[in-house]
């Protein structure tokens, strides 16, 4: 079966941020942006800076790039863009939409989050376990990490309001069957609320397939600016009342959840993020990475993305994503009891320990072939400065954090 491959030349040199000899393994923390988002933000802040609704060219271009940006952002994630609100960040949109559902919520009502959440999908609902007096419970992992459907069935149940769930973890690259926790949710009528943003750069988003009720997201994950991104169900978004000033648009519904003015420089830096992904296609982006990590060195990428590489590093080779779950394998059981063994005795605060552990081979061989001069990372201090300071030793390189 021939794939096509993405071509990292070609795509390399369209990214001024790339035409240095680093090596990111920050995927958790964003993507690089290609140079056309950055010219998309700046040419709107050079000629069209303006509001929306006035009378004069400026302010209709705001307006029509508003649109415009919701447009993309339905095709994007398979909906329509009047469902779509943008807003400074992941977290902050879900904050708003949680408060907006919680004025339908009693003390009692059960939420369910995953232990593969990032604290993005769970701290929105404690805080309305502490304030409101509703239940957050946990679904678990098994020891592959993967997560527990059994956890997940089994506590569901007539109180159960909403399923909270990450469609690719950002810590170890877990990425569950979202088909399978939609239905379950359902199942007990509750809400599907899924956070995509470790997921947003891997593959195609389709809510309307996914059937989620609400699905949350980054463009800074991918390839866009720093901003958030939140679907609603149209029904749902027109049922809520959310927080807002009263002379701001009520319609389309996702508008209602855009308190005050957009960024519009960063939508347009997104529209040109979105156009970029098309610009490639799916395709290449995700058997490409696919490769990233495998260890077999077969596609001579040098970008690694340290979640990433962990799920990719301990999988069976496929596809992650939509459909059938993509996690680690079980197996390794030597390495998987060493994992254990650094967490719990060794590095106890340090709960991303793994990413920096399992990014540590590439890291070497990149830094030994002197194919880049450091190595940036987001993996946290006592990890990274351990075995940043054993790099160095190694290969009198440092792996800069
Ligand atoms: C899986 C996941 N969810 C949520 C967030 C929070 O996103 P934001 O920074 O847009 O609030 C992050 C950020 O790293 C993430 O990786």
């Amino acid at each position: 079966m021939s794939a096509t491959l993405l071509d990292t030349t070609a795509v390399r040199a369209r990214f001024t941020a790339l035409q240095r000899r680093l090596a990111f393994f920050d995927g958790p923390g964003g993507t690089q942006c290609p140079d056309e988002v950055i010219d998309a933000i700046a040419e709107y802040l050079r000629h069209d800076n303006a509001n929306v609704g006035g009378p004069f060219p400026t302010s209709r271009r705001s307006s029509a790039l508003v649109d415009l940006a919701h447009e993309k952002a339905g095709s994007f994630l398979g909906c329509s863009g009047d469902e779509v609100a943008f807003g400074q960040s992941m977290t902050s949109l879900n904050f708003l939409l949680t408060r907006a559902l919680a004025r339908e919520l009693q003390a009692g009502d059960e939420v369910l989050v995953t232990k593969l959440d990032h604290d993005g999908n769970v701290a929105p609902w404690l805080a309305l376990q502490e304030d409101l007096g509703i239940v957050v419970r946990r679904i678990d992992v098994h020891e592959d990490l993967s997560l527990d459907y059994d956890s997940l069935a089994s506590q569901l149940n007539d109180r159960t309001r909403v399923v909270a769930f990450t469609v690719a973890a950002n810590s170890v690259g877990t990425a569950p069957d979202v088909r399978r926790i939609v239905d379950l949710a359902h199942g007990a009528g509750a809400l599907a609320w899924a956070d995509a943003v470790h997921y947003g750069p891997h593959g195609p988003i389709d809510v309307a397939a996914w059937d989620v009720d609400v699905l949350l997201c980054s463009p800074y994950k991918f390839y866009g600016p720093h901003m958030g991104m939140a679907y609603g169900k149209q029904d749902l978004l027109a049922s809520w009342r959310p927080y807002k000033v009263r002379p701001a648009a009520n319609d389309p519904v996702g508008h209602r959840y855009e308190l005050g003015t957009c960024q519009h420089e960063l939508l347009a830096g997104f529209v040109a993020a979105v156009d970029y992904i098309d610009s490639i296609g799916w395709e290449p982006i995700v058997v490409t990475t696919d490769r990233f990590g495998s260890g077999d060195g077969r596609s001579g990428e040098r970008v690694v993305r340290t979640g990433e590489f962990l799920r990719r590093s301990s999988a069976p080779r496929g596809r992650a994503g939509r459909g059938a779950e993509s996690r680690p394998a079980r197996g390794g059981g030597l390495r998987r009891g060493f994992l254990r063994f650094v967490e719990k005795w060794l590095l106890v605060p340090d709960k991303h320990v793994r990413w920096t552990l399992m990014a540590f081979a590439p890291a070497l061989g990149i830094l030994k072939s002197a194919e880049a001069d450091a190595i940036y990372t987001s993996s946290p201090p006592v990890s990274a400065h351990v075995l940043g300071r054993l790099l160095k030793r190694l290969t009198g390189r440092p792996w800069t954090r």
